[in-house]
């Protein structure tokens, strides 16, 4: 049973780093594919329960930069799963009223995963009951250097560049900034994740490998959240 939380604050940006589809599948001898599906059930649950919370975005990364590293059969295990999950889960999405966009380097996918991500977005472009961003050939370096050409292409002004102003050149400029950073599979690393963006964010890690991550969990993550001093740097 599931128990009302007394939240004091509840984050308006949540991100969350999706890990240990792998492990997972390693515990019980199924091929790493098998973690990777068995990850994506998780993320209906996971909506609703951040819906209810009151959490406006939710930043999920599904595939890093770095990624593409992983043996071809992975690679293109995933972008087949990525498109499956588009077909299975957008227009329920589109039913609850998600907004969804993705943020990252799209030239270098499958041009049918950048179908489908258009197609997407389009869809539930004017949706507004939460944001969901997934992170696709995502990598926070990358979406740095990409600000910066693009606002060296825009012809600024040197020393029109500040924080704010290059804020603006991000991939998402209008998401609110991130507040929680949730990370599965016990790693306590960044990965290249939305390196401008959890500048202040508060982190939570656990054990929990991503299939096994629940909505009581997320509430639990919440919660954890809320019971916390953000000092930002002062006293
Ligand atoms: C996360 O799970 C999913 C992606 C990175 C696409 P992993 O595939 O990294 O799982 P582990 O870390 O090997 O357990
Ligand atoms: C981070 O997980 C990327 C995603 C969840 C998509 P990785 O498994 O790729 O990260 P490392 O290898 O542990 O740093
Ligand atoms: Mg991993």
């Amino acid at each position: 049973m599931l128990t009302p939380l007394n939240l004091q604050r509840t984050p308006r940006h949540v991100a969350i780093i999706m890990d240990g589809n792998g492990r997972w599948a390693r515990a019980r001898w199924l091929p790493r594919a098998a973690g990777h599906r068995a990850g994506v059930q998780v993320l209906t649950p996971l909506l609703e329960t951040a819906g209810e919370l009151g959490v406006e975005t939710l930043t999920l990364y599904a595939f890093s930069t770095e990624n593409w590293t992983r043996p071809e059969t992975e690679v293109s295990t995933l972008m087949s799963l990525f498109l499956e999950t588009a077909r299975g889960k957008v227009p329920d999405l589109n039913e609850r009223g998600a907004r969804l966009r993705f943020v990252g380097r799209r030239e270098n996918l499958p041009e049918s995963v950048r179908a489908a991500i258009r197609e997407a977005e389009m869809l539930t472009a004017a949706n507004d009951k939460l944001d969901v961003y997934i992170a696709l050939n995502y990598g926070g370096r990358s979406e740095i250097v990409d600000a910066a050409r693009r606002m060296i292409s825009a012809g600024l002004d040197p020393e029109d560049v500040n924080e704010e102003t290059f804020a603006r050149y991000l991939y998402a400029p209008e998401a609110p900034e991130v507040d929680l950073v949730i990370r599965t599979s016990g790693e306590l690393r960044v990965s290249n994740f939305l390196l401008w963006q959890i500048a202040y964010a508060e982190f939570y890690v656990t054990d929990t490998l991503w299939p096994d991550f629940s909505a009581q969990e997320f509430r639990r993550a919440i919660e954890s959240f809320s019971a916390r001093s953000r000092r930002r740097g002062g006293v």
